[in-house]
């Protein structure tokens, strides 16, 4: 029962394994994915193939467009406000940024990037959008032009979200992880925040109380991609042996979409019903994105009700731990980051030289190795993230791999083969940053980006 489509999918893939190099075989097979509504598998073709040609532009828009297909428009946007940042930004990057802005209702801005496409090229126009926008009615008053729900349900639906779906009874599959902190290299300051702002208190809840300590509130972390933060999360809950509910963006979005205040409730009722348990909110920014209509619309009601049943208003959430990341925290409402809510912000940097160390130890574990040298590693592979690292030992097993098939005779990596592979790869967390700056620059409220100042050694 050979599903063709599969089996030309194997087929492309093979191939663009076996030329990873190939910029128009990764945009091919990233193109038939998205067509297939597997959007996180096409970012990873297009992230694979950025490791072997940093800075492509139509990888980046593809890997863009990836991203705002999976709904993480947050990593869309970091892509994309550095390509239209540009001297002559491509007119595709102009229009996808258009989409992005207008998924994070930010209707005005997406109508003045539209705009600048289709100046740019004029074939690019889209009547669906238009509509979305609400530019083709020539009667509406600017007003209208408003993000509406109803437009956002198009968004959604276009999305590849099925309203039918939506399940009644609970959203999130209950996992439980098998990872714990040792498995997760470096973050030691994390790590330690984490224990002692919401695991003691759940392990030692009398002593807590009987020195009238109050606890509850969750821990945001937030910082570039790949560094760790969903890993960290999983591994809270193998630590001390708690189930663990993963709520993207998308869970949120289908909850709006079902309009229905029952399904959130729901979604933290399944928390508490399975305590000990660690909720863990991915890309939170998007569910509270101070800038979006969102303020205004229907989706105020939902934060609202987000936020009283993370203060466990009517129900109590005694050991229900709550975990938040995001790559934007500049988009979060600020009234998520209120005391007993996501009190405590962390900032979680690329790997420092010894947890550099500690994760290719990690990802090197079970290959056959010769004796690596990975001080000489780590010292080379400065602002690369925990991801890339694993893309560096990936490079280098495959050349590995592809040289035995040829000779026939395997042998094991060594310090040199892992050196080449640094050498074509290129640290991820740089374009992070360059947005990060600005905000820790410009808008550093209260000091609140301080620690990425520190890293970038910017005095203050
Ligand atoms: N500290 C680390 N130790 C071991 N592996 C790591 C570490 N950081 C990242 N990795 C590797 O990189 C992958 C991506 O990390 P993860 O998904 O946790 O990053 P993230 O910070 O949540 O990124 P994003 O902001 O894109 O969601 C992990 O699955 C793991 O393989
Ligand atoms: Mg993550």
């Amino acid at each position: 029962m050979n599903d063709p489509n599969q089996v030309a999918l194997d087929a492309l893939l093979q191939a663009v394994r076996l030329a990873p190099e190939n910029i128009a075989l990764a945009d091919h097979l990233a193109k038939t994915l998205l067509q297939m509504s597997r959007a996180e598998e096409a970012a990873q073709v297009y992230r694979d193939a950025l490791h072997h040609h940093p800075g492509n532009t139509q990888l980046q828009l593809g890997l863009a467009d990836s991203y705002r297909r999976a709904n993480r428009l947050s990593h869309a946007l970091a892509i994309l406000e550095t390509l239209v940042a540009e001297k002559n930004p491509p007119a595709e990057a102009l229009l996808l940024h258009a989409r992005v802005l207008h998924g994070q209702g930010e209707t005005r801005s997406a109508i003045n990037q539209y705009k600048d496409a289709i100046d740019a090229d004029p074939d690019l126009s889209d009547a669906a959008f238009e509509s979305l926008l609400g530019l083709n009615f020539e009667s509406e008053s600017d007003e209208s032009a408003q993000r509406t729900p109803a437009s956002w349900l198009d968004d959604v639906d276009e999305a590849g979200f099925d309203q039918q779906d939506i399940d009644d009874e609970s959203f999130a599959d209950l996992e439980t992880p098998s990872i714990k902190f040792d498995d997760v290299g470096g973050m030691t300051d994390v790590k330690e925040d984490i224990r002692v702002k919401i695991i003691y208190p759940l392990q030692h809840a009398e002593m807590f109380a009987a020195y009238g300590k109050k606890v509850g509130g969750g821990i945001l972390m937030y910082g570039p991609p790949g560094c760790g933060k969903t890993m960290l999360a999983r591994a809270t809950a193998g630590e001390i042996d708690a189930g663990f509910l993963s709520i993207g963006i998308s869970d949120v979005l289908d909850m709006w979409v079902g309009n229905s205040e029952k399904n959130l409730h729901n979604l933290f009722q399944q928390a508490r019903r399975n305590r000990p348990c660690v909720v863990f909110f991915d890309e939170v920014d998007a569910l509270g994105a101070s800038r979006s209509d969102m303020r205004r619309s229907s989706g105020r009601h939902l934060i609202n009700q987000f936020l009283s049943e993370l203060d466990g208003v009517e129900t109590d959430n005694d050991g229900v731990l709550f975990l938040a990341a995001t790559n934007a925290p500049w988009h979060l409402d600020s009234a998520f980051r209120r005391p007993g809510r996501f009190d405590r912000i962390i900032f979680v940097p690329p790997p420092d030289a010894e947890a550099r160390i500690e994760i290719l130890k990690l990802a090197l574990a079970g290959k056959p190795t010769e004796k690596i040298n990975l001080e000489k590693l780590a010292a080379k592979t400065a602002d690369f993230s925990g991801a890339d690292l694993n893309s560096v030992v990936d490079t280098a097993v495959e050349t590995k791999l592809k040289e035995a098939v040829k000779t026939g005779l395997p042998k094991p990596i060594t310090t040199g083969d892992l050196m080449s592979a640094v050498k074509r790869c290129r640290p991820s967390t740089g374009e992070w940053f360059s947005t990060a700056r600005n905000h820790a620059l410009y808008s550093n409220e209260g000091g609140a980006y301080d620690p990425i100042l520190d890293y970038l050694k910017i005095k203050r």
